[in-house]
């Protein structure tokens, strides 16, 4: 069976672009993000890098460490970095895990046999301070994936980590967000001082918290 949210991520020891990596050692007390592709100079993928190479202050804003993992070896990913650098316009300085024996893939579930039988798809998993997986998400290998929309829903996963809020369709850092139909309107009066907007009884958006 594979990785559900709210299980633990499994750990691994392995070698990266950045050294020999335990993977819970190494987020600590952050959030992380693992995230496969199917090979090492391909396209997408090279975007795909880059992007998330551009990106790095955003996810260091949001106290999220990333790291890309391919079933390449550790010389092939080191060669490919430097073309990513020149054509991208980055410095890809997270690390990129060289799975020859296909380790992290398995723990994570990340070859689909009737996709590849032998490369990742794009697996994408955010991992909490707690180590518990918050959300995956898996493209086919044609589709790159949308690194903006991974942040926004860092942005939503950690507001709701730590308020009693959900975010609607589309939501972005500083739009309103939904009480939670768990909490009683005279509750969330008291919890939300900002005030309800009291569309339904199960539908009430506040301001977003700070
Ligand atoms: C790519 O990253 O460009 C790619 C990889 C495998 C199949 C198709 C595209």
């Amino acid at each position: 069976m594979g990785i559900r949210l709210g299980d633990e991520a499994p750990n691994f020891t392995a070698k990266t672009t950045e050294g020999t990596i335990n993977f819970h050692n190494y987020l600590g007390s952050s959030w992380g993000v693992l995230f496969s592709h199917p090979a090492d100079f391909t396209p997408v993928c090279t975007t795909e890098l880059g992007r998330t190479a551009l990106l790095k202050e955003e996810f260091s804003k949001r106290n999220v460490k990333v790291l890309a993992v391919s079933v390449d070896p550790l010389d092939k990913h080191l060669q490919w970095v430097n073309d990513i650098n020149e054509t991208q316009h980055c410095i890809v300085d997270f690390p990129i895990i060289a799975d020859e024996n296909r380790e992290v893939a398995a723990l994570y579930d990340m070859i689909h046999p009737n996709a590849s039988a032998s490369f990742t798809v794009r697996s994408l998993f955010i991992i909490g301070p707690d180590k518990k997986i918050k959300l995956f998400i898996t493209y086919p290998a044609s589709t790159g994936r949308n690194f903006v929309e991974v942040l926004r829903v860092i942005d939503s996963l950690q507001l709701t980590a730590n308020h009693s809020v959900a975010t609607p369709a589309d939501w972005k850092a500083g739009e309103d967000v939904i009480v939670v139909p768990a909490m009683s309107t005279e509750d969330a009066l008291l919890k939300f001082p900002k005030g309800l907007n009291i569309v339904k009884p199960y539908l009430r958006y506040t301001p977003q918290p700070e």
